[in-house]
């Protein structure tokens, strides 16, 4: 059966991955406005009328409602790319998290689409180390990005409630891999590329979190949209372990060409106000619906930080 697949954010990192799947399904859809995605991103299966890219804003509801009109499925991937920009500009997770959540649902509604697949974060669980499972919201996000996050999932909750609206939310670990467009690994490579003598890493080294690869994280949203039973599911989608920002750091060094940089750290236990330190995410749930992720978070990081290290590094010797 043909799904007809509409990716708000589908240019970008996860966004241009899920487009390689759902191209197997049917017609695909890019809503994006480029801020940060790529048309290179997608750009073979432009040439090939597998997909089509609509350039434009979530904010602009009128636009987001008369394209997302006739579609079977929305998966919704904008938002701020980068949790700290928060801390300069307070209305950035407000307007491009909850507000440009608020707009799909509306557009959804309008457009008779009932059903959603959402890109939540471990982040809503808040500054915990405790290993959290979906009910575990005792603690409150501690950025403005993940507090966006939390409010786009109570947003989803309503309108399936009131609205008959079939959703998935999935809460991610770190995904990395190829195309990344932010994260601790690709910033390294790139500094290393700016300064070959030393790699400045914000913190301790000490932080660690689950890192989920990017191919594992959309195997899981395509795996939500088969088995999702709907109303409203909520799953965690990460490895069950986690890999250290020092760790990170070495393999970075390691896999550029610049193998004699010193690592320096700035000290204290987070990058920045805002970050959580050290978490840990539960997968048994989704686990007991059939989907495990392949790579372990230490497998995902070596194969994310080879394959970064070769774009940012091209033509070197360095993947
Ligand atoms: N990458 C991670 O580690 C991670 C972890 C947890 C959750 N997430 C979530 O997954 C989603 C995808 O993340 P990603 O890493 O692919 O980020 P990304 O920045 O590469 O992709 C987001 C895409 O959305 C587009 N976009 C942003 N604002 C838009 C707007 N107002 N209108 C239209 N398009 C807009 C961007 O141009 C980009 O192509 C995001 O919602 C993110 O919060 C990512």
């Amino acid at each position: 059966m043909t799904t007809r697949s509409f990716i708000v954010g589908g240019a970008g990192f996860i966004g241009s991955h899920l487009v390689d799947r759902l191209v197997a399904r049917g017609p695909v859809t890019v809503y994006d406005n480029l801020s940060v995605g790529k048309r290179a991103f997608i750009a073979d299966h432009l040439a090939a009328g597998r997909a089509t890219l609509v350039e434009a804003d979530a904010l602009d509801l009128e636009r987001l409602t008369r394209e997302i009109k006739g579609h079977d499925v929305v998966f919704h991937l904008a938002a701020n790319p980068e949790a700290r920009w928060g801390l300069e500009r307070t209305r950035l997770d407000l307007e491009q998290g909850t507000i440009a959540m608020y707009n799909v649902l509306e557009a959804m509604r309008l457009a008779g689409v009932p059903r959603l697949i959402f890109s939540s974060s471990g982040t809503v669980y808040g500054d915990t180390a405790e290993r959290c499972a979906e009910g575990d919201l005792g603690k409150l996000p501690i950025s403005l990005y993940g507090a966006s996050k939390l409010a786009g999932e109570a947003l989803i909750s309503a309108f399936s409630s009131c609205f008959g609206l079939h959703a998935t939310i999935f809460r991610f670990g770190n995904v990395v891999g190829p195309r990344g467009t932010h994260g601790a690994a690709l910033d390294f490579l790139r500094k290393l590329r700016d300064k070959q003598t030393y790699l400045e890493v914000l913190g301790d080294g000490l932080q660690a979190k689950p890192y989920l690869f990017v191919t594992d994280c959309t195997e899981g949203l395509v795996f939500g949209l088969d088995h999702g039973k709907g109303p409203l599911d909520i799953w965690n989608l990460a490895p069950p372990d986690e890999t250290s920002v020092a760790r990170i750091a070495a393999l970075c060094v390691e896999a550029s060409p610049h193998k004699n940089a010193e690592i320096r750290f700035t000290g204290g236990d987070r990058g920045w106000p805002g970050d959580v330190p050290r978490s840990k995410m539960s997968p048994e749930r989704l686990a007991l619906h059939g989907y495990v992720v392949r790579y372990s978070s230490d497998e995902a990081v070596d194969l994310a930080v080879k394959a970064l290290a070769g774009e940012v590094f091209p033509g070197t010797e360095a993947a």
